[in-house]
Formats: structure tokens, sequence, C-alpha cells
């Protein structure tokens, strides 16, 4: 089976295995008792906040460990407009997570708040400029992703945000996505607010950390024992947080191969799409790149295949030992086309038949070539099947 969804979630990584079973199973106190195993997890804790904290460039007590990208997410937005009542409006882009789209809805339901949401272009980046036209003096956050989990277009992160804080707005990006490609450090370095979850770099799902600048107000989510410098309450999954902040190290020495990974990406993009090129003559499929041809990571390749249907390709992908996803795994199951290919302007019929291949810099060549040639053949199995019936 080559595993071509790491988008989606990745496996753990044997150094990140390494450092967190003995926290459950021996180190296993809880950081805040006073005694030999609690203080041994506290450092443990510790070690997780440095590393996360040093790995993005940022202060320690600017890290809060939470239970994914989701959790996060919310946190940095929901937390954030809730705590600087500057104003009650907020600013997206099209494309976003659900977890940013449900947190910004939250707000408008219950307190009140508009959101103005910035269009993106058919490669489904945000223009800073149309972004900065939506901006008011009352504007109090800014959510823009640094890549986006279905098609992997790069945002012009640092102009949204120097367009946000023209305003004097707070500026969020779910980082989620681009940690394993991105100096995450950098990405860090523009904003008030970043996410990261740790099961799609290596580590441990339902781990992750939002990185929330501590001289910040912040409304909490969770309320209880004071954990978190008081931003989030509850016993701290330690083992979760040290797996979290190591995989993120991780993944950053990872990104150096981004232009290696870049180029395999590059022959599996040509593979498929010279492969399958002249079948739309025959009034049925073609291959579409979706996402930006220059402004994209390399580890999320998506496609759409006019004429054909994106489960059934992907069901065939699987006869064939490819595993992968039409796109979002939390919309996984749903029959309605993908919000964000919608947004990016494709007709339903056609945001219906994405197929999503996602790695890590760790695949190898043999993989992606191998995968390429699939993709080829069951887009042409699919596609026969559909003329013939
Ligand atoms: C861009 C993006 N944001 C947030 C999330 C949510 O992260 P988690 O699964 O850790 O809650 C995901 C996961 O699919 C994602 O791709």
């Amino acid at each position: 089976m080559i595993y071509l969804d790491a988008a989606a979630t990745t496996p753990v990584k044997r150094e990140v295995l390494d450092l967190v079973w003995p926290l459950m199973a021996r180190d296993f106190g809880n950081p805040s008792s006073h005694h030999g195993p609690g203080e041994t997890a506290a450092r443990a804790l510790d070690y997780a906040r440095t590393t996360a904290a040093s790995t993005l460039r940022v202060r320690t007590g600017d890290i809060v460990f939470t239970s994914g990208g989701t959790e996060a997410n919310n946190l940095a937005i929901i937390g954030l407009a809730l705590a600087n009542p500057r104003g009650r409006h907020l600013v997206r882009s099209a494309v976003e997570h659900s977890s940013v789209r449900e947190a910004c809805d939250y707000l408008v339901r219950q307190h009140g708040f508009t959101v103005d949401v910035a269009p993106v272009d058919r490669s489904g980046r945000v223009d800073p400029d149309a972004l900065a036209a939506l901006l008011r003096p009352d504007t109090t956050l800014v959510s823009v992703m640094a890549v986006n989990n279905e098609v992997g277009t790069i945002q012009p992160v640092a102009a949204v945000a120097a367009a946000a804080r023209a305003v004097g707005a707070l500026v969020h990006t779910d980082a989620v996505q681009a940690a394993g490609w991105l100096d995450a450090a950098e990405l860090a370095s523009h904003v008030d607010a970043l996410s990261i979850s740790g099961h799609k770099l290596g580590g441990m799902k339902g781990a992750g950390l939002a990185m929330i600048r501590g001289r910040l107000r912040l409304e909490p989510l969770l309320h209880g024992g004071g954990q978190e410098r008081g931003r989030r309450s509850g016993t701290e999954n330690v083992a979760g947080a040290v797996s979290t902040a190591t995989a993120l190290r991780l993944a950053a020495a990872g990104s150096q191969h981004f232009d290696e990974a870049r180029r395999r990406a590059a022959y599996l993009i040509d593979t498929v799409l010279s492969g399958l090129e002249g079948t739309a003559g025959q009034g049925t499929t073609a291959a579409l790149l979706t996402g930006d041809p220059v402004h994209r990571v390399p580890g999320i390749v998506s496609f759409a295949f006019p004429g054909t249907h994106g489960e059934a390709v992907l069901l065939e992908l699987e006869r064939r030992g490819i595993v992968c996803s039409s796109g979002s795994a939390c919309a996984a199951g749903s029959t309605d086309p993908s919000p964000v290919l919608l947004a990016m302007g494709y007709e339903p019929d056609v945001a219906l038949t994405a197929v999503r291949l996602s790695f890590t810099p760790e695949a190898t060549e043999v993989q992606l070539t191998t995968a390429a040639r699939a993709v080829v053949a069951a887009v042409q199995s699919v596609a026969t099947g559909v003329r013939s019936a």
C-alpha cells in the first residue's frame, strides 16, 4: 500500500514515539503535582514548550498546548475576538478549514460579530488588496491560512498581515498544513497567533498547539484549574505536548527537502497531466491541476477529472494499492462539492471529481512515480466505465 493521504494524518515518527512512551507508562505524573513524578512530568512539559517556542522563535509564554489544530484555531479566533473588544468584525479567507469557518460563524451567531469573507482567485490565493478593502476600523481579527489543505496553495500571509496591522487588527494563521513545508518561524514572525496540529507532522492525534502572543488578552475556551497560564485549563497532555513539539522540530528540518520534493511532485503532476492528455477529446476526461501552479507546497497535489467521479477514482486507486482522498478528511463521506473548490470558481460537477494526493518529505521517488501511473490508469478505467455506462 502506498499511503498518499498525509494531509489527513501521518504515522507517528519513531523519534517521537521513543520520547512519548515513557511519559505515558513510566513518567506519568501530573505536572501540577508537587512530588517527584509530578516534577518529572513538569520538566517534560517545559521541554516541550521550550522546543516549540525555539522552533517557532517565539517566547515560551506564547505557546498554549491544545488538543489539536481545531482547538488551536477555535482558541485563537474566539479567544482573541472575545477578549479584545475593539469591534465585532472579522475577516477570513473563502478557503479556510471548517474549524476556522465554524469558529467565525459561532461568533456571529452567539456574540453579534459580522464576518467578511475575502475571495480567492482560480488558484485559491487571496489577493491582499481585495482583503485590505474589507478591513474596517472595528476589525478585531483577520484569519488567513498559510497553506490550503485541499489544494496546497500558499497564501501571502506576510502581505495580509501587513494590511491587517495597518488598521490595528490582530492576525491569525492556520499553519497546520504549512509546518511540514514552510519556515514556521518566519510565518510566526508576521502574526499574533498561529495554529499547529501534531498529527499532520508525525506527532500524536489529539495534540497540537496555538502560538498566541502572551501579551495579548485571551478569553479561554476551557475553564478550570488554570493550567497553561490560565489560557487552557485541564491536566496537560504531557505526552501529546512533547509529541507535537518534537514533530514540529523535526518538520522544521524536513522543510529543507522542499526543492527535492517539488521536483518529485512536478514529475507526478506532469505524468498525470500528460498521461490523460487527449482523453477529453473523446468527450470524457482530462486532468486539471487545482491550486496555484507556483505558490504551492509540494506535498499536496490535487486534480479534478471532469467526466469522472472522485469517489469512483479513489476506489479504483485503492484497488491498485494507492490510498488518498478527495480533499478535506473532515468532509469525507459528504456528497457535497468542496466549498474550497467552489470558492475557487469550479463548477459543482467538476468539484465532485477532486482527488488529492498528499505526502510528507519522506515520500520516495518510486512511491510517487508508481502513484502517478496508477492515477492515469484509474482515471482511464473510470472514464471508460462512465462512457460505456
Ligand atoms: C488546514 C487545517 N486546519 C485545521 C485542521 C484541524 O486539525 P486537527 O485534526 O488537529 O483538529 C486540519 C486538519 O484536517 C487542517 O488541514
